[in-house]
Parts: structure tokens; C-alpha cells; sequence
């Protein structure tokens, strides 16, 4: 299979989808404290969606997973499930993965959130994924390699001592949620294919305060570092302009984020 190349007609609509993905993320961001579960942070991102932006949430009934976002708390690196027995507490480190399908095209993102006051360790682990993201996003333009944004990211992750997940990755994204090509996090510079403009994919590394392996727990979705030690994640999807890449799910909290 080929990788798609998406027209300025089509990556209008991706924008349009990216950018409600990235409302989602803001709308819930007051609601992140103490107390609340993960259940009732799904629930309000499920009505918002549906009511609010008369959108579909992608995951629901994706292979078989019912709820609207992904919420990963502390060493779960990603697709944890909420729970309403899941309750955020002080300290606690969360990512929520969400997925919105307006007109028939997605728009994918995460973000994490620091749940009160955090440990400084958590703190840094979080900053440092998401300098990983940037990196990858400002590895992006046409005729860089997608080895290229791998080995960004990796580099980064390294010279803070921490490690990049294998296990999972990026993906091309447009009319179907997940097409070609996977968008590893680690690499090497210059190999791979050739980015070229019109592709549209998603950057979102996993980094880990300790090793680079992962468990999926018995439930068939959790994943879980397998040193127990935390892992953070952020999550853009972009689209290949001219100049380098155009983040289609950038919310309002990112003013500095660098547009080619
Ligand atoms: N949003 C995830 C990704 O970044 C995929 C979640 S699939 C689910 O690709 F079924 F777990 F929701
Ligand atoms: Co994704
Ligand atoms: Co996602």
C-alpha cells in the first residue's frame, strides 16, 4: 500500500477535525483534579463531541473499545480505560487521547496533565516528552527522511536518561484512523521513506522513566511500563506543507509552537 497524499481541499477538512480534537483537550482541562474519575472525564468528552460538536468520537467501538478517550495515569503508557472507580489523585500524572471524526476525516491528540502538585520527577519526565514532540514535529519537511523524526525524538529522550517505547507509534491518518506509514519514535537519521508534502500523519512518543518495555495488562487494552516506573506521552497530528509541517491539532496553550 501507498501513503496517501491528501489535496489542500482534504487537509482543510483534517483541519477542521484537528482542531476540534485539540477543543476537546482544552474543554476538559479545568475538570482535571483531585476527586474526579476517569469514568466522568470520558463522559463529559463523549457529550461534548457528540452534542456539542456534532462529531463522532473515533474510538468508540474502535476493535472493540467503548469509551470516547484514553486516560493513563502514573506507568500506564498508553490506551488505559477510564473507570468511575478510577480516581485522580494529587501527584498523579495523566494523558487523555482523543480522537474525533468530523465529515468523515479524523483528528487525533493527547496531551498530559499534572494532576495538583507533582513530583519534580514527574514534572521533568512530562516537559521532556513533550520537547520529544516538538523535535519530531520540527524534524518534518519534505525531503527529510521519517527516520529523521525518530531519531530526534530518541536523542532528546536519551540525554535525559530516559527511554523511548518500541512497542507503539505514530501513523498516517486521514479518512481511515490508522493507514500507512508508521511514525517510529527512535531511529536513525536519513532512512526511511521520504516525507513529502500532502502526507498526513501523527507524531505521539512514549517515554519512559526507566526501561523501554511494555505489558498489556489482562483487560487486552492497558499497557503498562514493565518496571512499573512512569511514562508520558504527547500526541499532534500534522499535515506535510511546503516549509515543514502545519500542526492541525495545535490547541491555544501552544502559542510558541513554531509554524514553519
Ligand atoms: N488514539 C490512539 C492513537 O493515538 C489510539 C487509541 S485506540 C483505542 O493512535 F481504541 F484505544 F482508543
Ligand atoms: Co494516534
Ligand atoms: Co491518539
Amino acid at each position: 500500500m501507498k501513503i496517501s497524499i491528501k489535496s489542500e481541499k482534504e487537509i482543510n477538512k483534517m483541519r477542521v477535525a484537528g482542531r476540534l480534537a485539540a477543543d476537546v483537550l482544552e474543554m476538559i482541562t479545568p475538570y482535571v483534579t483531585p476527586g474526579i474519575s476517569t469514568g466522568e472525564l470520558d463522559k463529559i468528552c463523549y457529550e461534548y463531541i457528540v452534542n456539542v460538536q456534532n462529531a463522532i468520537p473515533a474510538n468508540v467501538g474502535y476493535k472493540g473499545y467503548e469509551k470516547t478517550i484514553c486516560s493513563s495515569v502514573n506507568q500506564v503508557i498508553c490506551h488505559g480505560i477510564p473507570d468511575n472507580n478510577k480516581i485522580l489523585k494529587n501527584g498523579d500524572i495523566l494523558n487523555i487521547d482523543v480522537t474525533v471524526i468530523k465529515d468523515g476525516w479524523h483528528g487525533d491528540t493527547s496531551k498530559m496533565f499534572l494532576v495538583g502538585e507533582c513530583a519534580p520527577h514527574n514534572k521533568r519526565l512530562v516537559k521532556v516528552t513533550q520537547e520529544c514532540l516538538y523535535k519530531g514535529i520540527d524534524a518534518v519537511k519534505p525531503g527529510a527522511f521519517f527516520g529523521d523524526i525518530g531519531y530526534a525524538i530518541q536523542k532528546h529522550a536519551e540525554k535525559n536518561y530516559y527511554s523511548v517505547v518500541e512497542d507503539y507509534c505514530g501513523h498516517g491518518i486521514g479518512t481511515v484512523y490508522h493507514e500507512e506509514p508508521q511514525i517510529l519514535h527512535f531511529g536513525k537519521k536519513g532512512t526511511g521513506i521520504k516525507i513529502q508534502e500532502g502526507m498526513c500523519f501523527t507524531i505521539e512518543p512514549m517515554i519512559n522513566q526507566g526501561v523501554k518495555y511494555s505489558k498489556t495488562l489482562r483487560d487486552g487494552w492497558t499497557v503498562e511500563t514493565k518496571d512499573g516506573r512512569n511514562s508520558a506521552q504527547w500526541e499532534h497530528t500534522i499535515a506535510v506543507c511546503k516549509n515543514g509541517a502545519e500542526v492541525l491539532t495545535k490547541r491555544n496553550d501552544e502559542f510558541d509552537l513554531n509554524e514553519n
